[in-house]
């Protein structure tokens, strides 16, 4: 085959250079036609649109055509056509043609259109070959642009906080443990309780749920910084909405108070919806049309409108009133119950019909370090609610007060030696402060308008789950 630079399909789909030479490779989607010509539907994973090849079947081996089926990876050399009556206006007319990798037809599991998500799941490995996933990971890429571009033009660090750490953020327990130890033969001590000296960091250590703290460290010295990393947790809860390994962005902003927060979590999530109606378009309306047909008015809905902001006493007095006029929920609600996604999302779609910002809640279902309200019974909290997900950000203000954070890491039996670094920032020149947490899958299930979480990252984990 002539040797010549190859291009992209999505750049090939935009190209007015008709009569021109070009090189694609790519894999074969669909192929039908006849006796003497055939059409193959290529796609190189650049768009969500294929482009169409046109091969006259007489001028070429046919040995070598037979290995072209679904599945199969080709490299055409052709002549660039405008298409009279297809979707897309150019085509490719094949002059050369080479198979890099045959795909069997009897064992190729994506031969056919229209598998399941669950069955797409079992065979992760291959599913980003199909339109639907090609479309959400385009747009997950995007979205980890658009992230990076918005902290960056406002004068956020990326800050790298680590993944090992010997520290519970949050303080739920639901950390997975790293260790170097033989577990068929630990060494305890005589109350039983495992000894640490020999393990790989001489004392017990386990995955990050969350880099806040350390996040807090950096943004008490450069001003305002983004994580952005993995994070896990053992929480044994299998929902459309949890993984036990996912992505978070967390901003910490000095001298920010709560309002702020507020302030910059809102531009922020608008800005990245934005951006996916802006940039992704192709994709996103590949989504609204096959899978969610109010995907797209619902992302121009949450632009459109202030979030509205509540307390979360106020947001349990609206709840109440619901149940009171005979809305069933499953999980029963009354001031100092920990809402349920369905709490959450009858505020949001039921009620005010847009996204929610929920304040203050009560200390004692929030972690230990947000800032204690005058009343001595709320904190600083603020969770962005949103349509179809419930919680897609939680964040707060700190608490600022040596004093106060002492008393609260006591309350709750945190152990010291474990927050001597983090309390420092209290007792060397402390200021208020403030910062969040975006879920990144729950960000893409907003703007993909897929329904399980599995279905918004490359490999998911869940409990029993770590295939691939
Ligand atoms: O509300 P969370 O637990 O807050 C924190 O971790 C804080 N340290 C954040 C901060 O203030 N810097 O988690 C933040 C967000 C949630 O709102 C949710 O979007 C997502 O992380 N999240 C999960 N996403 C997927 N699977 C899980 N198991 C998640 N747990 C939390
Ligand atoms: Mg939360």
């Amino acid at each position: 085959m002539e040797k010549i630079t190859r291009t992209r399909v999505a750049d090939v789909l935009k190209s007015e250079a008709y009569g021109s030479k070009v090189n694609v490779k790519g894999w074969v989607r669909t192929r039908r036609g006849s006796k003497q010509v055939s059409f193959i539907a290529l796609n190189d994973g650049s768009t969500i649109h294929n482009l169409q090849i046109v091969v006259d079947i007489e001028k070429f081996d046919e040995e070598m055509l037979k290995q072209a089926t679904t599945g199969a990876c080709i490299s055409v050399n052709g002549t660039l056509v405008e298409s009279v009556g297809q979707k897309q206006k150019v085509e490719l007319h094949a002059v050369e043609m080479e198979v890099l990798g045959g795909a069997d037809p009897a064992v190729y599991p994506l031969q056919k259109k229209g598998h399941t998500l669950e069955f797409l799941r079992e065979i992760a490995h291959l599913r980003p070959r199909t339109n639907t996933f090609g479309a959400v990971f385009r747009i997950r890429h995007n979205m980890a642009i658009a992230i990076h571009k918005f902290f960056h033009e406002r004068g956020f660090y990326y800050f790298h906080t680590p993944i090992i750490t010997a520290s519970d953020c949050e303080g739920a327990g639901q950390m997975f443990q790293v260790t170097t130890m033989n577990l068929y033969n630990l060494k305890k001590d005589a109350d039983g309780s495992i000894i640490y000296d020999d393990d790989f960091f001489g004392k017990q250590a386990s995955l990050t749920v969350s880099g806040q703290l350390e996040g807090e460290l950096a943004a008490t010295a450069l001003g305002a910084i983004y994580t952005f990393g993995p994070t896990f947790r053992a929480e044994n809860s299998n929902t459309p909405r949890h993984l036990a390994e996912f992505w978070m962005i967390e901003p910490e902003v000095a001298f920010n108070e709560i309002t702020e927060n507020m302030d910059l979590a809102e531009e922020f999530i608008k800005y990245c919806v934005q951006w996916a109606l802006d940039n992704c378009r192709d994709d996103v309306q590949f989504l609204n049309d096959m899978f969610d047909k109010e995907l797209i008015a619902r992302l121009e809905g949450v632009l459109k409108e202030p979030f509205v902001r509540l307390s979360y006493t106020e947001g349990v007095k609206i709840l109440e009133e619901a149940v009171a006029k005979g809305h069933q929920f499953e999980y029963p609600v009354y001031w100092g119950a920990d809402l349920a996604s369905e709490h959450e999302r009858y505020l949001v779609e039921n009620h005010f019909g847009r996204p929610v910002i929920l304040t203050d809640y009560p200390k004692e279902i929030k972690a230990f370090y947000m800032k204690l309200n005058g009343d001595g019974k709320t904190v600083r909290a603020m969770d962005v609610l949103f349509p179809k997900i419930g919680e897609i950000i939680g964040g707060s203000e700190r608490e600022a007060d040596y004093n106060k954070l002492l008393r609260r890491i006591e309350e709750l039996h945190i152990p010291m030696k474990d927050m001597w670094w983090y309390l420092d920032t209290r007792r060397f020149g402390s200021c208020p402060h403030s910062g969040f947490g975006l879920g990144f899958e729950r960000l893409l299930l907003f703007v993909t308008g897929m329904s399980n979480i599995r279905d918004v990252i490359p490999f998911p984990r869940t409990p029993k789950n770590a295939e691939f």
